[in-house]
């Protein structure tokens, strides 16, 4: 009994072993990119992370990836990326573990400003290729509930979700690609539309995202949308280097932070408008030209570089990029924003019970529906979790 018990330790062991030196052979490659320094280097480890993102949907690939990676010392440099990548986890974790200051001293206070869902104008991103897969699962779950909120960024006509959801549905016009124009493409759609709506506040998801809507309003109810404001959760764990191309082809290197678009994002409307030379009209594709980085990291670059705003911490929002295990049963209620994914042919999801076993609900979002809106009709009555 104990023997059994004990080899299966080890052999759970091995595999979780298995899998962190997997991932940690992806983040080695791309802290090596960090080092060596040149752009096209960095875009390689950004596009390692892109992929990393991607895993398990066959998106397109983008379509500066055809670079070589400089010889030699390979091993050395991952072993040391090894270490340098443990000591920075261990200290990631203890900076989880310790409350975002900004946003927990003021949850426990009275909110600066009584927003209500209404004024949070919620751009979802898809492509018309997950409009069944994902979106389906999304207009079921948290979008039902918020519909006037919620508007739909997409690349491609579709009668069925125009039923479901009316003129919130916007085909963009963009490329369906997953390069970095189309991206940015749509990102300048969502911006533009926001502006028109005059909501106050510009939240983005992507098409895997579960968004806890009264966690959102309580968040952004602890800051004024008149000022600036960039809230998020960044996916590296230090500023993304860039250069920017002034013309005269003169290069300038910029550092900066940005929240990545796969946890989802907030800006404020006073903010959103001082953005607008950089991000308007067809400005913002000409913004993500001039750094050559996918849309999250161009937002991040017009505030924290261009307008001098850093960026807000929030650990409430998650992306498949990171282990959604760690996400606290006890802390499910407060978190903001949600995912799900696959990393090696294992799912990473947010541990939980819930109404439904994995094979009715592998993203586990309907148990968390269920969870957070018990009066949805095709919740199971009474459970307890
Ligand atoms: C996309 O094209 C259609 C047809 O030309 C047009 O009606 C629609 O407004 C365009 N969408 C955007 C966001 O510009």
């Amino acid at each position: 009994m104990l023997k059994s018990y004990g080899r299966k330790t080890v052999l759970s062991i091995a595999g979780a072993t298995v899998t962190c030196l997997v991932v940690l052979l992806v983040i080695a490659q791309h802290q090596r990119v960090e080092v060596d320094g040149m752009q096209n280097e960095r875009e390689i480890g950004l596009r390692s992370l892109q992929s990393l993102r991607e895993q398990g949907t066959d998106y397109v690939a983008g379509q500066d990836t055809t670079v070589s990676r400089s010889p030699g010392n390979g091993e050395s440099e991952i072993k040391k990326g090894f270490s340098a990548y443990f000591s920075k986890l261990t200290r990631g974790r203890r900076e989880a573990e310790k409350p975002t200051l900004s946003v927990s001293a003021a949850t426990n206070a009275a909110p600066v400003e009584d927003i209500t869902a209404d004024d949070i104008f919620i751009a979802v991103k898809t492509t018309k290729k997950f409009h069944k897969s994902r979106l389906d699962l999304l207009l079921d779950t948290w979008i039902s509930r918020n519909m006037k909120q919620t508007y739909i960024f997409t690349d491609g006509e579709d009668e069925e979700l125009k039923k479901k959801i009316g003129s919130h549905a916007i085909n963009t016009n963009c490329s369906a690609a997953h390069s970095r124009q189309a991206l940015s493409c749509k990102m300048a759609v969502e911006y533009d539309k926001f502006i028109e709506s005059g909501k106050k506040w510009f939240c983005h998801v992507d098409d895997d995202n579960y968004v806890n809507v009264r966690s959102l309003v309580k968040l952004l109810s602890n800051y004024p949308h008149t000022q600036d404001m960039y809230i998020g959760k960044p996916s590296l764990d230090r500023p993304i280097e860039a250069t920017e191309r002034l013309g005269d082809n003169k290069m300038r290197p910029v550092n900066f932070w940005f929240a990545t678009g796969g946890a989802g994002f907030c800006v404020s409307r006073g903010l959103a408008l001082k953005m607008s030379p950089w991000a308007s009209g067809g400005h913002f594709m000409n913004t993500a030209e001039k750094i050559r980085l996918p849309d999250d990291c161009t937002i991040g670059y017009i505030i924290e570089s261009v307008l001098g705003v850093p960026l807000t911490r929030s650990n409430l929002f998650h992306s498949h990029l990171e282990n959604l295990q760690q996400v606290s049963r006890a802390e499910l209620h407060k978190q903001v924003t949600l995912s799900y994914g696959m990393f090696e042919n294992k799912r990473n999801i947010i541990s939980m019970k819930g109404a439904f076993p994995i094979e009715e609900d592998p993203s586990r979002f309907k148990s968390v529906h269920c969870l957070f809106y018990p009066d949805t009709p095709w919740c199971p009555p009474q459970v307890a979790y």
